[in-house]
């Protein structure tokens, strides 16, 4: 069986990281060698760009893509040692972020995006998708949540739903507002299926 590369997207709230977490540990309870990441992964572009900056959108572009491309090395050496990957968000985040949302030409993204992963692909890419104010709320309950906010977070939710039709073989979009155990139950059907 050779190593395999899953994705994680969706917007926040939507439960990806407690989901992508339980896949590496169900897969290693299978035996599977596997390695648990996430972007923005460089710890110094981590800090810049979730950190208070107020960057440009071509700027913020640049640095998600610059992190991806040494990320994306660390991924492609870790699969080359067949240690299958779960990655929390991935290119698609750029697309659905700094395309759909922020405006930038899609065309653009994508063939950034295939130069900062030298066309590294996920074999699969889980969508968790919820409506919009319901992920915000779980992120930050106490908060009151701007309209300007809601808005842009539906065109991230749109955009990873646009792409899950493009993508249709590449993509499983679950409803991430059913139970936690309905979604692992989904979610390790469609991966025992590609381990074989
Ligand atoms: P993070 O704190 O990792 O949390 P979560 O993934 O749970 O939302 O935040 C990552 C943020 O970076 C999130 O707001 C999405 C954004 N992002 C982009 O805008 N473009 C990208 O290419 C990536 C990888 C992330």
């Amino acid at each position: 069986m050779g190593a395999l590369f899953f994705t994680f997207e969706g917007i926040e709230g939507a439960g990806k990281s407690t989901l992508a977490r339980w896949l590496s540990q169900r897969l290693q309870q299978e035996g599977v060698s596997v390695w648990f990441t996430y972007e923005p992964w460089h710890p110094c572009l981590r800090e810049v760009l979730l950190g208070q900056s107020d960057l440009r959108r071509e700027e913020e572009l640049l640095l998600f893509l610059a992190d991806r491309a040494i990320h994306t090395r660390h991924i492609s050496q870790a699969l080359a040692e067949g240690k299958t990957v779960v990655c929390d968000r991935y290119a698609d985040s750029t697309l659905a972020y700094q395309g759909y949302a922020r405006g930038i030409d899609l065309e653009w993204v994508r063939q950034l995006n295939r130069f900062a992963t030298a066309g590294l692909q996920p074999v699969r890419t889980y969508l968790l998708d919820l409506p919009v104010e319901m992920g915000l709320q779980r992120q930050r309950e106490r908060n009151r949540i701007g309209a300007e906010e809601i808005a842009f977070h539906e065109r991230v939710r749109n955009g990873f739903l646009a792409e899950a039709q493009r993508e249709p073989q590449r993509y499983l979009v679950l409803d991430a507002t059913q139970p936690l155990e309905e979604l692992q139950k989904l979610l390790w059907q469609d991966t025992a299926r590609l381990l074989g």
